[in-house]
């Protein structure tokens, strides 16, 4: 059964980094991990210096990696409504929904319920094989929101699973088809049942860890004690706090000798706001995080 950790926070402020050096550190401790990005931007292939594609790709020992397009998932969801509708309406009505299908595959809602659906394929598919399952998201998108769907969504399509029966039903009256199984109702049981599944190992077992990155700067600071409440409302705690990006205690130059002053203050807010929150903390080094440096930075996750 696979631990699964998210990390989210705002734009730069270490995710890719922080998803990635993770993921090395479980690896190189036995344990089979894949690390999912859902930033279209993709920079794991960037820090890892390597393609890694919509297929899972092997990086290194016990670590694979996975990039999930949102565009591309998001065609493929609505060419399968577009398969499914085939089934069920009469051309004319095909041809006016296909143009509004058109208009939906470049709306950044399609994109969200296509992601969202890639991801509990992929945590359903794969949560046997890998000890532990780490997404990279991004700062747009909302991907963290999106984990608050399936305990919303499996009570709307119950009822409109209830709708749908009684409708099927008269209709079954009127015409006698009673054997018939309606593909409408099919579609819909499918997803009640995925969202059931996935709730059922995100929330039931344990098994989802909510990370949130952060600089050690003020507007940091507030903007993350909300992301956290938010997601706290929908009973989806946060478990931990990666602060990247913090100072050398030795500076000389009375420049960062004050920024450093600043960041100790900062600090200290953040570990009095957050009480209960493990506080992972990595330095700034003093280059890119790429291939030949993601390795140092995975040190600082021993006991994460
Ligand atoms: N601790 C660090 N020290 C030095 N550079 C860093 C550190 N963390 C991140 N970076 C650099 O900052 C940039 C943004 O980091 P990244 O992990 O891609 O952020 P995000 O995924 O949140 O957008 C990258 O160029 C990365 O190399
Ligand atoms: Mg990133």
């Amino acid at each position: 059964m696979a631990k699964t950790i998210f990390y989210g926070g705002k734009g730069g402020v270490g995710k890719t980094t922080s998803s990635t050096a993770n993921s090395i550190h479980f690896a190189a401790n036995g344990q089979k991990t894949l690390l999912i990005s859902t930033d279209p931007a993709h920079s794991i292939s960037d820090v890892l210096e390597m393609k890694i594609g919509k297929d899972i790709t092997k990086v290194r020992d016990n670590l694979y990696g996975l990039e999930i397009d949102p565009e591309y998932e998001a065609s493929l969801y609505i060419n399968k409504i577009r398969q499914n509708m085939k089934t069920i309406l009469s051309n004319v009505i095909i041809d006016e929904i296909n143009t509004q299908l058109d208009a939906a595959m470049v709306s950044p809602g399609t994109h969200e319920s296509a992601l969202f659906d890639k991801m509990a394929e992929i945590i359903i598919e794969k949560f046997e094989e890998y000890d532990v399952m780490i997404f990279d998201t991004a700062p747009t998108g909302h991907t963290l929101r999106l984990l608050t769907l399936p305990g919303l969504l499996e009570n709307w399509m119950a009822s409109l699973i209830k709708k749908r029966k009684s409708i099927v039903g008269m209709n079954r009256m009127l015409s006698k088809k009673y054997d018939e199984k309606d593909p409408v109702l099919e579609i819909l049981e499918k997803r009640q049942q995925r969202f059931g599944e996935i709730k059922k190992i995100l929330l039931d077992g344990n098994a989802l860890a909510l990370r949130f990155v952060l600089n050690p700067e003020q507007l940091a600071i507030e903007e993350t004690k909300k992301a956290i409440a938010q997601l706290e409302k929908f009973n989806l705690p946060v478990e931990a706090l990666v602060i990247n990006r913090i100072l050398p205690e030795e500076l000389d130059n009375p420049f960062w000798k004050k920024k450093k002053e600043q960041e100790k203050l900062y600090l200290e807010i953040i570990e009095k706001t957050f009480p209960n929150k493990r506080l992972i903390r990595i330095p700034l080094i003093d280059s890119d995080i790429r291939k030949n440096t993601i390795d140092s930075i995975a040190e600082y996750f021993q006991d994460a």
